[in-house]
């Protein structure tokens, strides 16, 4: 009660002197918070015909990946505004060099994705400076460089205060991931694409595609033509194709597309053209373990995927068997009986045979918590656990010695529409784990926008900017977080006004998830 009182008169005289308070700890318009920034005193204009130059890399940037988003960030940083002002005589930055150091351009887990970003007051021409590793620690300066830099209505220019800036950054997890769910309702791939874009700007850099469900199989796959009769509908599918332009568009914004299937629960919508799939007409799910057809496909699948999609990881899903319909089914209790197998033998059976396959084609694999809450010892090595009940797993799975992403229901699932964006900047993933090699395990945190209660007319106020939150949490060194969320409102508040400005519809902070704007006022305030 003491504490909560002193926090609380704390509080207070920070609002009270809030332009004093507040500001100098807050007045940064980062997010996520870099780990280094200084930063001066001077204002400085941005050329119209801002260029860049690539002055001392070693990366020649075939693919473009650079140019394209410097020409992005550029537009983004304009904001449709029409920029007529005339350029001052001084002061007027008219270019950034960026030295990339590696000439790979392969997006892989675990890639450098540091940078340094300087934008200093004297010189001539006036350049920024980008220095990074990788192409992908140079996409995220150029998201910070854009953050810095907005319209100006008295200059009609585009301008940046507080030069110079010297920025030194790099991520604190290399997993910073955001799931869809695109069975429970289909997503256009247009709107898929303004989600990557997004996550770019808040430098979560995995897109956790879960592709199919109980409820719909919306993608095509080429071993198994008659697996998208399970679609809602011809118009609501993903080709091949399709996939390939998702995963093609997300790498050359620095984010992996990581793909799942969910089994043997949540597979329902398989049987559609297949139905043996099914252990009968009147009992759907799980998947037949019985039946050898199932992990046919499987292997048709995965081998399909490895085409198509290229990080490291597949996820496998795992969660929630009933296996009622295995003991309720003749022919597969049979089978069960001669094998010496209960259900928990044969749920174990059907995950690490899964497993099995996915690694053949070259995968490690991710599954949800229960199966290594089932039977952690016996699953592969490699195996990434993906926590999503309670906040207390992490740990014990760490201490197994396997790798985990947390993403605890609680605070971390954005179709909770209670949970607020408080809770989702505290969520810490390393919570209870204190062994340094134990906290490398943690190879990150993912937030989920589950599919059931979202389509492509609420997504996106749905994602942002909680998400953001967390992002920055999975970004910043723990030492520059705030330990209470209040002292970073203001800034994420901006940013949030910041998402709007580029036409994404990221939800008012004030309340929970997906509120409407709380009164006539301006954007910060909602
Ligand atoms: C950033 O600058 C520091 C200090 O000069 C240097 O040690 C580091 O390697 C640089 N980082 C990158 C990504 O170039
Ligand atoms: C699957 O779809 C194809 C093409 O529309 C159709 O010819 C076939 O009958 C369907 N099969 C099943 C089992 O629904
Ligand atoms: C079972 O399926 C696998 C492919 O997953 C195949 O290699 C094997 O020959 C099949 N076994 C039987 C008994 O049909
Ligand atoms: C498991 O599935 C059976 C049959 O579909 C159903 O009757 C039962 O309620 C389910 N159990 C749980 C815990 O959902
Ligand atoms: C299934 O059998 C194993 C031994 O093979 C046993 O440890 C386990 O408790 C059994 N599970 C159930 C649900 O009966």
């Amino acid at each position: 009660m003491a504490r909560a009182l002193s926090l609380s008169l704390l509080l207070a005289f920070l609002a009270i002197g809030s332009c004093i308070a507040i500001e100098v700890t807050d007045h940064i318009d980062l997010w996520p918070m870099p780990t280094l920034v200084s930063h001066g005193t001077q204002r400085l204009y941005v050329s119209k015909d801002i260029t860049m130059s690539m002055e001392g890399s070693s990366y020649s940037d075939e693919k473009g990946i650079l140019k394209d988003t410097f020409q992005r960030v550029v537009d983004l940083m304009k904001l449709n505004h029409a920029v007529d002002g005339v350029n001052p005589s001084s002061f007027v930055l008219t270019g950034v060099n960026v030295v990339v150091h590696s000439p790979e351009d392969e997006l892989k887990f675990g890639v450098d994705e540091s940078y340094n970003l300087s934008v200093p007051t004297t010189g001539y021409p006036l350049q920024a400076q980008i220095e990074a590793q990788t192409v992908f620690g140079a996409l995220h300066a150029l998201q910070t460089f854009s953050q810095l830099c907005y319209f100006d209505f008295t200059s009609r220019l585009i301008e940046l205060i507080s030069a110079p800036w010297t920025i030194s950054d790099t991520p604190r997890f290399p997993y910073r991931g955001l799931l869809i769910d695109t069975s429970r309702h289909y997503l256009p791939v247009t709107v898929i694409k303004k989600v990557i874009d997004t996550m770019t700007y808040s430098k979560l850099n995995v897109l956790h595609w879960h592709i199919v469900d109980a409820q719909s199989f919306p993608i095509e796959i080429p071993s198994y033509p008659k697996l998208w009769n399970g679609s809602y509908s011809f118009s609501e599918r993903y080709t091949t194709s399709d996939a390939i332009d998702i995963v093609r568009y997300a790498e050359n914004r620095g984010v992996n597309v990581m793909a799942e299937i969910d089994v043997p629960g949540h597979a329902l919508s398989w049987g559609v053209g297949y139905p043996s799939l099914w252990p009968s007409d009147s009992c759907k799910e799980p998947l037949d373990v019985s039946n050898n057809f199932s992990f046919g496909v499987i292997d048709g699948i995965l081998s399909d995927f490895s085409k198509v999609f290229k990080f490291k990881f597949v996820h496998l899903g795992g969660d929630e068997v009933n296996t009622s319909c295995w003991t309720g089914t003749p022919h597969i209790k049979k089978w069960l009986d001669d094998n010496h197998m209960n259900v928990s033998d044969a749920y174990r059976y059907f995950v690490l045979r899964s497993q099995k396959i996915a690694i053949s084609h070259g995968y490690d694999v991710i599954n949800w918590e229960e199966t290594f809450n089932n039977f952690g010892d016996k699953l592969d090595r490699r195996t990434v656990v993906h926590n999503w009940l309670e906040a207390d797993v992490a740990p014990k799975v760490v201490a197994a010695g396997l790798r985990c992403i947390v993403s605890n229901q609680d605070k971390w699932y954005l179709d909770h529409l209670d949970a607020t964006w408080e809770g989702f900047y505290t969520n810490e993933p390393l919570k209870d784990i204190d062994d340094p090699d134990q906290q490398r395990l943690v190879i990150g945190g993912e937030v989920c926008m589950w599919g059931e209660q979202i389509d492509a007319s609420d997504i996106e106020q749905t994602i942002w900017p909680r998400a953001a939150a967390a992002a920055e949490r999975l970004w910043t060194p723990i030492e520059k977080l705030a330990e209470d969320p209040r002292l970073v409102t203001s800034r994420l508040a901006r940013f949030r006004c910041l998402l709007n400005q580029r036409g994404v519809a990221a939800a008012p902070l004030a309340g929970y998830g997906r509120t409407a704007p709380y009164e006539p006022g301006p954007c910060v305030r909602q």
